[in-house]
């Protein structure tokens, strides 16, 4: 067996915020599996996962259209875009694990910094989704980056490591020690989702190497962490090109099937 050159292999995950109802969805992943079908290798390879992280009314349609297709089965997975730490409640507006479960997802992103910026999300709540959710057996996307602010200030480590550290910290004081088997870290700077702007490799390495090192310290080495902000199919492979880098969560470039799939063979390339 050839050695892979991505120990964590790779994983390509879309998010595709406020856009994709169920008839969009339906219609990507078909366009996706005709596209894969029709290229040599219908399959990626082992060690390429995707996801797409659809809005909560679209998670159906998106789960029934990968069981029509098997070229998508084992390998893309959907998954949900938050989700609340209690698994009941009056909580207007929120979803929970035991309701995702009963339509079938098993995957969640957690704390991105829209949530944290727009709509009052802190570390606190952030980790206390985190913690509930892998606790509960789902796979769990945790965001964390740092705004221009504090890149400028020299304080994106600080402020990284300082996102980690609290939200262990809750998980620790629930008693929800992570399984490092179904964590997924996203490194976000802030200041490079939306705008075009993306993280130079190096810029993007020195932080993921930083969190690399802070999972491995907490016997987490085997978590996958992903790089978020304006990734597209043209800066994607030289991305891929660092080490500490094993994957991407993209967000416009995610919401056309084309691209949705340069991504995903540039992801294939880099194993
Ligand atoms: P963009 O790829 O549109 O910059 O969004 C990144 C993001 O927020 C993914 O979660």
């Amino acid at each position: 067996m050839p050695k892979l050159v991505k120990p964590r292999g790779v994983l390509v995950a879309g998010n595709w915020k406020m856009n994709h109802g169920p008839k969009a969805a339906h219609a990507f992943l078909s366009e996706l599996a005709q596209a894969l079908a029709s290229t040599h290798s219908a399959k990626p390879p082992a060690g390429l996962r995707a996801a797409v992280l659809t809005p909560a009314v679209t998670l159906s349609a998106a789960l029934q259209a990968v069981q029509e297709h098997p070229t998508l089965q084992g390998w893309l997975q959907v998954g949900a875009q938050n989700a609340h730490h209690e698994p009941s409640g009056a909580y207007t507006g929120e979803l929970s694990g035991p309701l995702l479960r009963e339509i079938g997802i098993g995957l969640a992103l957690v704390g991105h910094s829209e949530r944290r910026q727009l709509f009052g999300e802190t570390d606190e709540t952030a980790g206390q989704r985190l913690s509930s959710l892998l606790h509960q057996g789902f796979q769990v996307i945790f965001c964390v980056g740092e705004t221009l602010g504090q890149r400028q200030a020299k304080a994106t480590a600080k402020t990284v490591l300082g996102q980690l550290e609290w939200a262990h910290r809750v998980a620790a004081a629930r008693r929800e020690p992570w399984d490092a088997s179904r964590l997924i870290i996203a490194y976000e700077p802030v200041w490079a989702i939306g705008t075009g702007l993306t993280a130079t490799p190096g810029q993007a390495q020195e932080v993921h190497a930083l969190i690399r090192g802070w999972l491995e310290g907490k016997g987490l080495g085997q978590t996958p962490v992903l790089y978020g902000g304006s990734v597209t199919p043209e800066n994607f492979a030289g991305l891929l090109e660092c080490p500490d880098v094993d994957g991407g969560l993209v967000g416009g470039a995610s919401l056309k099937s084309a691209s949705f799939l340069k991504l995903i063979e540039t992801g294939a390339q880099a194993i």
